[in-house]
């Protein structure tokens, strides 16, 4: 039997662990490391300069210390600058994380399309081009939001959100009315998912959420090829590094993210 295979997940704090669950599903007989660079949290502030200076010579290390079979990059605020950098400079594989414009345009009946992320994310070159080249004739709207990934690492980690707080980072995402308004809004930060239920009961008007997750867990399995004989999912090996070295405290929190495992 072949050695499970090993899947680096990367991001600036704990929002990758909305992609890290889709990955654990689809790869139930893989190693786990997540790596949360809480030290630098969070990325949607720093410039882009900063951002490729920090991301690829850690990532680097990472790569050496941990053997990963696949890295992936479960951040839109990197991926959308760090992705060609990353495969210049390294053999492994890597799958990033950017804003799902073309199927949100796709499926938008009003061709009304919010596009929620940090405000690096929106600001991106990279961005711009997905919305130029996908739009499909789509009115789009970026929403470049300051506080909504650490509101998430807050709820996440067992503090009181308000509704208000949550509902400010929103409101920009809902424009237009009756039959040409916002029917559909892509979450380009992986951390907004884990407010997903709250968003849901906060927005004005129901809107479809595009989360990339699911499509970057196949593009990773597709990328690791066919799965080994493992099944007993909880034996595989889990781990997760803050990089600023603090010991983490949620294992509980964060079980259901590594598909049951206690992380070590
Ligand atoms: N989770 C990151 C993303 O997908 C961003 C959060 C941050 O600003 O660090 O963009």
């Amino acid at each position: 039997m072949s050695a499970p295979p090993t899947i680096l997940v990367f991001d600036s704090g704990l929002g990758g662990l909305t992609v890290l669950r889709e990955i654990v599903g689809a790869r139930p007989d893989a190693n786990y490391v997540y790596v949360a660079d809480d030290a630098f949290f969070p990325y949607g502030h720093h410039s882009e300069e900063q951002i490729v200076a920090r991301v690829v010579p850690l990532i680097g290390e990472l790569i050496v210390h941990h053997a990963p079979d696949l890295v992936v990059i479960a951040c839109n605020t990197a991926s959308t600058l760090v992705m060609s950098h990353l495969r210049s400079a390294y053999q492994v594989p890597f799958v990033g994380t950017v804003p799902a414009i073309k199927p949100a345009c796709a499926s938008s009946k009003t061709k009304r399309v919010s596009v929620l992320g940090t405000k690096g994310t929106v600001a991106r070159e990279y961005t711009k081009r997905l919305i130029h080249d996908f739009a499909q004739g789509c009115e789009v709207t970026l929403v470049g939001s300051a506080e909504l990934a650490s509101l998430a690492e807050s709820a996440l980690s067992g503090n009181a959100v308000s509704d208000a707080d949550i509902a400010a980072e929103l409101a920009p995402c809902f424009v237009g009315n009756g039959d040409a308004r916002t029917d559909t809004v892509v979450l380009a930060c992986t951390h907004y998912p884990l407010l997903l239920d709250r968003l849901t009961r906060l927005a004005p008007w129901p809107v479809d959420w595009i989360d990339p997750a699911p499509a970057i867990a196949r593009r990773a399995s597709d990328l690791l090829g066919p799965p080994g004989s493992r099944s007993d999912a909880a034996a595989a090996a889990a781990e997760m590094i803050f990089t600023s070295r603090r010991p983490h405290t949620l294992s509980k929190a964060l079980m259901p993210f590594f598909g049951g495992r206690v992380p070590a």
